[in-house]
């Protein structure tokens, strides 16, 4: 998605360092012609993202191949948006986060006993197979569903072509509705079944749930790859902090979160359009401006973190970004959090030895998801 000019995705934190020192708020025009404005500073970020003026429920330029699933939680502002989130919110409860912790840990416990020693890919062996037992389960859809779920995903986060992202979510959802027009009456305690109740009870429209359901694969799915990919990628640069992980194990929480600041798999929040003219970090942002606030950058951020460029995985407090801020803070975070915990947790106590087996990387070009394709390594067991 969107980039400023001259942004390098193998290595933003040295970009970003450098706009933030010479130009915090930094003025862009598309080629369209639209005004957009990058925020790299901790405070205006935080400011941004909980200011009622800067709203998202604007139609974005251009063609936007997935129009047709406009009207949800991401999108919405106040009072749709709250509206949304209270329904979905009990979803992402603790009894849920209880059940799908046994699972991962169950799934990835199958997938380290498939990797033997030798050369894996974190990214395929690891990280891919989990996001999306997750997100089906969550919605209590069948687990055979997962192989179509990964293949939509893929096709509408991996390929710039336009129709096909288009005919990947028209899938998605044709998929989806059969799904709900199958169970009927029969609902229970799922995502889907609340929000299938909600929808009767007149509490919101079959457009908004298809919607809201259809964007958790975009919200769910390459962010938490992601999250682990990056996140196992800072420890083999760092191998004092890996030797550290090794011996305290304990600290897998801190050093999660560690890595969602350091270099996490979400480059900015949604972009805000600004509905007022308004002042922010000193600049005049007109009506009608884009603003895009750097969760990248405001992690590194002096002024918020000390010694921000220094991946610490025993950092206490730590108040990143990473999951965004305010009415719009992501609802999976204790999803995310969990999976991430399990998996480097467990990759590192089942290999005593682990290396990076190339250097060469392939970086997602955009910013607004972060990350590298795969993530080759070298285990041994000793
Ligand atoms: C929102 C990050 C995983 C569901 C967000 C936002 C961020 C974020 C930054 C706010 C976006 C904005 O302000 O425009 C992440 C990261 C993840 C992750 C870094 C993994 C490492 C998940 C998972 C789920 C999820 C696993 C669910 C299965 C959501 C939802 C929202 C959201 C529903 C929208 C909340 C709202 O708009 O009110 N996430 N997310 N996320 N995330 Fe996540």
């Amino acid at each position: 998605m969107t980039a400023p000019a001259g942004f390098d995705p193998a290595d933003p934190h040295t970009y970003f360092h450098r706009v933030r020192e010479r130009c915090p708020v930094r003025r862009d025009v598309t080629p369209s012609g639209r005004v957009t404005w990058y925020l790299t500073r901790y405070a205006d970020v935080r400011h941004a993202l909980q200011e009622p003026a800067l709203g998202r429920q604007v139609e974005p330029p251009g063609g936007d191949p997935l129009a047709m699933v406009r009207r949800n939680v991401f999108n919405l502002d106040p009072p749709d948006h709250t509206r949304l989130r209270r329904l979905m919110a009990p979803g992402f409860g603790a009894r849920t986060v209880a059940v799908l912790g046994r699972l991962v840990r169950q799934r990835v416990s199958d997938l380290l006993d498939a990797m033997t020693t030798g050369e894996a890919d974190v990214i395929a062996d690891l990280a891919l197979p989990l996001p999306l037992l997750v997100v089906a389960e969550l919605l209590g859809l069948p687990q055979e569903d997962r192989a179509r779920l990964r293949r939509w995903s893929d096709e509408m986060l991996r390929t710039d072509d336009p129709a096909r992202v288009r005919r990947a979510g028209v899938a998605f959802l044709a998929h989806l509705g059969e799904r709900i027009r199958e169970r009927g009456d029969q609902t229970g305690n799922d995502l889907l079944s609340r929000l299938l109740r909600a929808e009767r009870a007149g509490q919101l429209t079959r457009h908004e749930l298809l919607s809201s359901v259809f964007q958790l694969l975009f919200a769910g799915d390459e962010t938490t790859v992601n999250l682990i990919g990056n996140g196992v990628l800072e420890l083999l640069r760092h191998p004092g902090q890996l030797r550290r992980l090794r011996e305290r194990p304990d600290l897998i929480a801190t050093a999660v979160e560690e890595m969602l600041r350091f270099n996490g798999p979400v480059g900015h929040s949604r972009p805000l359009h600004a509905m007022a003219d308004l002042k922010l970090g000193g600049e005049t942002i007109k009506r009608g401006d884009v603003v895009i606030p750097v969760l990248l950058a405001a992690n590194r951020d002096p002024a918020a973190f000390a010694d921000p460029d220094v991946f610490d995985i025993g950092r206490d407090p730590n108040r990143h970004l990473g999951f965004g801020h305010g009415a719009h803070f992501c609802l999976g975070a204790a999803l995310a959090r969990l999976q991430a915990q399990a998996a480097i947790g467990e990759l590192l106590a089942r290999f005593p030895r682990i290396s990076q087996a190339t250097e060469e990387l392939e970086w997602t070009p955009d910013l607004f998801l972060h990350g590298v394709r795969r993530l080759p390594v070298l285990l041994e067991s000793a």
